[in-house]
């Protein structure tokens, strides 16, 4: 199905993940170049997990960040994933085939860990897929221990971001927008980040944040 609206449905979205759309993700993200961008975001000297014991990724999809999570932080760190779409989970599982890492499927909206559970989370592509980020962004606020870092990457509302947005059934974010809504979750927007100097200049790549948790007055 190609539409013009984003399509919030759970059962769309899973089966759409579910199917050949989310198989496709592999291929996808080899041929963006997302695969190896990833690498660039989450590292020492980027979103830096060294010293985080509990991360989480929230939408781990294929993996693709958790493969990351798992270079970079610390050998006896606790990594959670999850995903709305079962399958996805076992791409991630049948790429990573670690001990260190545990898979569940779960709905951002209404996430089953504790507040406080993490001191890091990232959240990649996912947030487009809710009609209303405040519905994440709350809950990844609720998980954060106080203090705790957040990596959030969304689809902007550039010709770019519509592209993708028509694709894969989602929304687009408004950059300005989107970070005033964290601020009223308690998420403040520690700093931005591109894929490259070649994305920033040519504002490509879509919102790419790191973001503290704080606490709302
Ligand atoms: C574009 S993929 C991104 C996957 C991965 N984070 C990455 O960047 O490669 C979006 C993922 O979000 C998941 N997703 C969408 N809505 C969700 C929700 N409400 N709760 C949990 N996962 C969701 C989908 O199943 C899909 O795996």
């Amino acid at each position: 199905m190609l539409s013009s609206e984003p399509t919030f449905s759970r059962r769309f979205i899973q089966d759409h993940y579910n199917g050949l759309p989310g198989a496709l993700t592999a291929v996808t993200g080899l041929v963006t170049g997302h695969e190896a961008l990833a690498g660039r975001l989450i590292r020492p000297g980027a979103f830096d997990v060294r010293g985080c014991k509990r991360i989480l990724d929230a939408g781990c999809g294929n993996g693709r960040y958790s493969r990351f999570l798992l270079r970079h932080a610390d050998a006896d760190a606790l990594i959670t994933s999850f995903d709305l779409s079962p399958h996805m989970l076992r791409r991630a599982q049948a790429r990573l085939r670690s001990p260190r890492i545990s898979h569940a499927v779960a709905d951002l909206t209404r996430l089953p860990y504790a507040d406080a559970a993490f001191d890091a989370v990232v959240c990649g592509w996912v947030l487009e897929h809710l009609p209303d980020p405040r519905l994440g962004l709350r809950e990844l606020a609720r998980v954060l221990q106080r203090g705790g870092k957040l990596l959030l990457l969304s689809t902007e509302d550039t010709l770019t971001g519509a592209m993708c947005s028509r694709l894969w059934h989602c929304r687009t974010y408004n950059r300005t927008e989107l970070r005033q809504v964290c601020g009223e979750c308690g998420l403040r927007w520690e700093r931005e980040m591109w894929f490259s100097a070649l994305h920033r200049l040519l504002k490509l790549g879509g919102i790419i944040v790191e973001l503290h948790r704080v606490e709302v007055l």
